[in-house]
């Protein structure tokens, strides 16, 4: 049993980290962790040219032929049985970096493929996705649209898994914000 931390939190002393942290304790997974610090990885976008040329991907999508280095993320995510996504609440969205990410673990013909009928079919076998966040601001529902909102939908139609959630927690840079009675009830 193996969960992947796709660890997105780009500052050193980041909240969302520690929130994430906080609800790996709290789960007490018996399995293996394996973390992706993307601040460490150079995770480059789908473009029109190298590294990651979307003619490349095509042409390599087409053939089956998924030995090209921009698909190694999602072998990888392929292999989870489950998944954890800390990330923090930017501009009510995901970071640029996290998207850039999960565009190449959506490659179709590793964790999701098409079928006859144009139906999505997952690759995957992940059980659990979970989605954490830590905003500066009060609550607003553009973290369902933008946010976790967004990473569901792919978790739902790409990959069909079945238990997702969020964790977030709110208001962390508001005058006189006590970081610690902040993050806590976000674990439930
Ligand atoms: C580039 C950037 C964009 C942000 N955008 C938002 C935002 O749209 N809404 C919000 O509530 N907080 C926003 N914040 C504040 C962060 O969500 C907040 O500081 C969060 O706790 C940072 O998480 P971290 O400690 O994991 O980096 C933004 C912060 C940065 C640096």
């Amino acid at each position: 049993m193996s969960l992947l931390f796709v660890n997105a939190c780009s500052r050193k002393d980041s909240q969302s980290e520690r929130l994430a942290r906080m609800w790996l304790e709290q789960r007490g997974y018996e399995g293996e962790v394996k973390e992706l610090r993307l601040r460490d990885e150079n995770v480059f976008p789908l473009d029109a040219s190298d590294p990651n040329g979307i003619d490349d991907y095509a042409a390599a999508v087409a053939s089956k032929d998924y030995s090209h280095p921009m698909f190694g993320y999602a072998q990888e995510f392929a292999r989870a049985d489950e998944v954890l996504i800390a990330a923090p609440f930017w501009n009510y969205g995901i970071l640029a970096k996290l998207h850039a990410y999960l565009e190449l673990v959506c490659s179709q013909g590793v964790t999701f493929d098409i079928d006859d009928n144009g139906a999505y079919v997952s690759l995957c076998h992940i059980e659990r996705l979970t989605f954490v966040t830590t905003a500066g601001g009060a609550e607003v529902e553009a973290l369902d649209d933008h946010a976790f909102g967004y990473v569901r939908t792919l978790a739902t139609r790409f990959w069909h898994i079945p238990h997702i959630d969020c964790v977030a927690a709110w208001g962390l840079d508001g005058p006189n914000a006590d970081v610690d009675v902040l993050l806590t009830p976000a674990l439930g």
